[in-house]
């Protein structure tokens, strides 16, 4: 258990954006929506691959991160999910297909991690 591990500081993430960081090696997504920042890890829940590279590119918008690899989407605060194995990098695909695109995996949500600001510092516990 790594505890709270310091990430950077306010100013190092630019409202209504996402990014990756790397907290005690582990891979993080952090996102910003005016004061508020939350995280999640980087690993996509339906195949475990990256949230932030990939061939539909990174995609963010309104607190909500969507994976470039088969469309899954959720709302980083909550790890909900919004959206499951829609399409393929970026492009949707038939709804019948989308069974097999699930490789047999529900839906689940993202793993979510508290974020702590103190004195303009951002914290991430583990
Ligand atoms: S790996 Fe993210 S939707 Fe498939």
């Amino acid at each position: 258990m790594a505890g709270r591990v310091r990430i950077g500081r306010v100013e190092d993430f630019a409202p209504g954006s996402m990014r990756e960081v790397e907290a005690d090696g582990t891979k993080l997504i952090v996102a910003r929506e005016g004061d508020d920042l939350c995280a999640a890890r980087n690993r996509c829940p339906h195949l475990g691959l990256s949230l932030t590279s990939g061939p539909g590119g990174q995609h963010y918008a309104d607190g909500v991160v969507q994976c470039p690899w088969h469309n899954s989407r959720f709302v980083v605060r909550t790890g909900e999910n919004l959206d499951w194995a829609s399409g393929i990098a970026g492009r949707s695909i038939p709804r019948w297909s989308r069974r097999v695109l699930s490789a047999g995996r529900r839906p689940a949500p993202l793993t979510t991690y508290p974020v702590v600001v103190a004195d303009g510092e951002v914290f991430v516990e583990l």
